[in-house]
């Protein structure tokens, strides 16, 4: 597999940052995770405004004049020559603060950020998708800028592995009584034939997918509002579901052991699905093989 690391593309064993890298050391950067059928991206200029809203925020910037135009190109590369431009793959960009002796302020003088792409090959689930999952709830015990998509992921991880070892797929964090968001996905709920998922603000992050379901839904005439769910609501829920560039649309068909609606993907988050498919342009999965 080839991969790019800061203006080289090398064999994925030969790649390798220093130990100084303050990715490796503080978790000091962002990244982002973009979705390509069939050599196309899928929304790469959404994930790519969000990487750079990130990067802004925490005071770093692309490596040496790289444009947003340059790093898609690295992308292209990447598919091309990973043999990956038939069927879907993703494209793992990471940007970090770059490598300097440890000091927990930023670098003085700055150095070169660290800028590393690699992809890799993607197949959807079908027969889980079609099945739906089950996923536990945690507590969000993350730090209050989830909007920022960093390096920074132990509260995820924790709480995935969390789910994982109870045998769900996803951790649903609660956060003052409500819903927030997954581990990794976007979450929403069904409640009286109404859809709801939490509001962009600084607590979740503003998940492209998610961007895309609330326009499909308003295309499809499926009322949706971005008001927060309470936890005790779960249990009347018609349908859940989550969403991601990693995961599409999947229905949660059990929340702690409970089920959800019929115990079945419902008739919402499937049509979501469908659409959502459609609109990336989403070859079968035997053509994808
Ligand atoms: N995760 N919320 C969190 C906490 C996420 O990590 C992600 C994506 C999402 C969905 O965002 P989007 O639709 O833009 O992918 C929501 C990626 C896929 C990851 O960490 O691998």
């Amino acid at each position: 597999m080839l991969v790019y690391l800061n203006g080289e593309f090398v064999s994925r064993e030969q790649a390798a940052v220093p130990v100084e890298d303050r990715g490796f050391l503080f978790g000091d950067g962002v990244y982002e995770v973009i979705r390509a059928v069939n050599g196309r991206f899928f929304t790469a200029h959404e994930h790519l405004a969000r990487m750079e809203e990130g990067l802004a925020a925490i005071g770093m910037r692309l490596p040496g004049g790289m444009t947003r135009q340059g790093v898609l190109e690295i992308a292209e590369r990447l598919l091309r020559e990973n043999s990956l431009t038939e069927g879907h793959a993703t494209i793992y960009l990471q940007v970090t603060r770059g490598a300097a002796p440890r000091t927990h302020f930023f670098p003085s003088p700055p150095v070169e950020p660290t800028l590393y792409l690699t992809a890799a090959p993607f197949t959807v689930p079908e027969e889980v998708v079609a099945r739906g999952v089950s996923a536990i709830t945690a507590p969000d015990v993350r730090w209050s800028r989830c909007n920022l998509k960093t390096l920074n992921l132990l509260a995820n991880v924790l709480a995935k592995q969390s789910a994982v070892e109870q045998g769900a797929t996803e951790a649903i964090f609660v956060r003052d009584g409500v819903i927030t968001e997954g581990a990794s996905t976007n979450v929403f709920v069904v409640v009286d034939g109404k859809i709801r998922t939490f509001p962009v603000c600084n607590y979740i992050l503003s998940g492209v997918t998610r961007g895309v379901v609330i326009e499909l839904a308003a295309e499809l005439g499926i009322p949706l509002i971005e008001r927060p769910v309470r936890v005790e609501e779960i249990s009347r829920a018609e349908e859940i579901f989550l969403t991601g560039t990693t995961t599409d649309v999947l229905a949660v068909v059990e929340v702690d052991g409970l089920q959800v609606g019929t115990g079945r993907p419902g008739a919402i988050s499937t049509a979501l699905g469908g659409a959502l498919a459609e609109r990336m342009g989403q070859v079968p999965a035997s053509a994808a093989r």
